[in-house]
């Protein structure tokens, strides 16, 4: 039997491991796998990448260069371009990117250029597992026709689960090995045999009744979040209104020990999960004839807040006797999240490009992001790239207006509250006691 074949191999450790896209997930998932003594390949498009992976040096926040390093120099893990080497893997791990296209459906077009490669090379005795986050169904309906056409069958030669990631980018106390990990196969032995790939680097595997589970569980997670944070949007916008500080009403509304989580509002959604998945699911239930009016209304609310975050710029200038035109505006942070190197769907790009729209002289500060480029939606302004700038005091003494959108830890925002004439806090970065002792103005979100 397949999976009892696949398990011993798991089990003595001679299983070879392929993991396909060596990202966010990919790499760190095929570290930890090297680091629990199983051999593991990274297979990437990206030769530089695949080279960078080889030579021990990380390009990943979350993996730091001495695992890599000792990875890579036990032979536990190395990284090809080559897809050929798919055919000696027992197991095979998809975690390549699931976009949108600019119609907001789903893009699984690199799903199914990993699957292609796989089909090439399937063979008796091999497990695939699919982490891609993606509706409901595309295991079950996309991935096994698509490898039983080759004639092979699934349990009698081969096994495929679906396994969501829910890596935290930045997060220390949360890694690959102490989040529990929810895997549902097309069939029970495929279940079976996932569960046990997993429990060798994961503390906790939670098995569900099939493939469809685990992929809507993973969008329900992040449709939780996505929902959640546009009613603390919401709540923000209200509170503006009504004159009360948001951060204060949640953090009082969290002493209750049940019944409540709080969720904090922002400038907008970021990152790669969070603005995108729901519309994985939206995008299903409408093949179903059904709206899923939560997830509309959250995108709604949260998508417009880079705009009211341009509005309290407007509104702090004009106290000012400014206008947005021809003023210069120092953006903090620009990454999606607090300390770390990502910009991918950054409501900064956002902000910036109608700031520069209505004729703001932007610039930026980040550690983490030493260039910005504006592509495709974000080009209002024509799309000039930018580079972070040194926050010295004549940078912040210049600046008629700094917006904190990301509050990276390095910033010293004493100092930025010594120095500047106005504040935008869009993340409560600024503490009670330096919004008190500041001269800068400060309006936050
Ligand atoms: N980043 C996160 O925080 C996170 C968290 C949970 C789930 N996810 C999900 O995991 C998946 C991967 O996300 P990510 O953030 O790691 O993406 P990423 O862009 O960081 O990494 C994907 C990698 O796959 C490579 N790639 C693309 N097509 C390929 C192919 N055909 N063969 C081999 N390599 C290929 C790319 O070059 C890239 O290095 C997505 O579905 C995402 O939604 C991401």
């Amino acid at each position: 039997m397949v999976k009892e074949e696949i398990e011993g191999l798991i089990e003595s450790g001679r299983a070879r491991v392929g993991v396909i896209g060596l990202g966010y997930v990919g790499l760190p998932l095929a570290v930890e796998f090297a680091r629990r003594g199983l051999r593991a390949t990274g297979f990437e498009v990206d030769s530089a990448k695949a080279a960078s992976v080889n030579r021990g040096e990380s390009y990943i926040g979350d993996v730091p260069a001495a695992a890599l390093k000792e990875a890579v120099s036990s032979e536990r893990l190395r990284a090809t371009t080559d897809f050929g080497e798919l055919a000696g893997c027992d197991c095979i791990v998809i975690c390549v990117p699931t976009p949108l296209r600019k119609t907001k459906e789903p893009d699984i077009s690199y799903i199914l250029a990993a699957a292609g490669e796989i089909r090439r090379r399937l063979r008796r005795g091999q497990l695939v597992v699919l982490e891609s986050t993606t509706y409901p169904g595309t295991t079950d309906e996309v991935l096994l026709p698509m490898f039983e056409e080759q004639g092979l069958k699934l349990d009698e030669d081969f096994l495929l689960a679906f396994s969501p990631e829910r890596v935290d980018p930045g997060n220390p106390q949360f890694r690959t090995d102490n989040i529990p990990k929810v895997v549902g196969g097309c069939t029970d032995d495929s279940t079976a045999a996932a569960a046990a790939l997993y429990g060798r680097v994961v503390r906790e595997v939670h098995a569900v009744s099939s493939a469809r589970v685990a992929e809507a569980a993973k969008l329900l997670e992040n449709t939780f979040r996505a929902v959640n944070i546009g009613m603390a949007n919401e709540m923000a916008r209200l509170c503006y209104h009504l004159g009360i500080d948001t951060w204060e009403v949640i953090r009082a509304a969290a002493t209750k020990p049940f019944g409540f989580m709080a969720f904090y509002p922002g400038p907008g959604l970021g990152g790669h999960c969070i603005p995108l998945d729901p519309h994985y699911l939206s995008w299903k239930a409408r093949q179903h004839g059904f709206e899923s009016r939560f997830i509309g209304l959250a995108e709604e609310v949260n998508s417009r807040m880079p705009e009211h975050v341009v509005q309290l710029v407007a509104e702090g200038l004009n106290e000012e006797r400014k206008a947005v035109n021809g003023s210069r505006v120092l953006v903090l942070g620009v990454a999606y999240k607090r300390d770390i190197a990502d910009v991918r769907e950054s409501p900064a790009l956002s902000i910036i490009d109608r700031l520069r729209a209505k004729g703001a002289h932007v610039s930026y500060h980040d550690p983490f992001i030493a260039r910005l480029n504006f592509e495709g939606e974000h080009t209002a302004s024509a799309g000039e790239p930018l580079e972070s700038v040194e926050l010295t005091d004549d940078v912040l003494k210049g600046a008629d207006c700094c917006v904190i959108v990301t509050d990276h830890s390095a910033v010293d925002y004493k100092r930025l509250c010594e120095l500047s004439k106005l504040i935008v806090d869009t993340r409560n970065a600024l503490g009670r006691d330096l919004r008190r002792a500041a001269s800068a103005s400060i309006i936050k979100l």
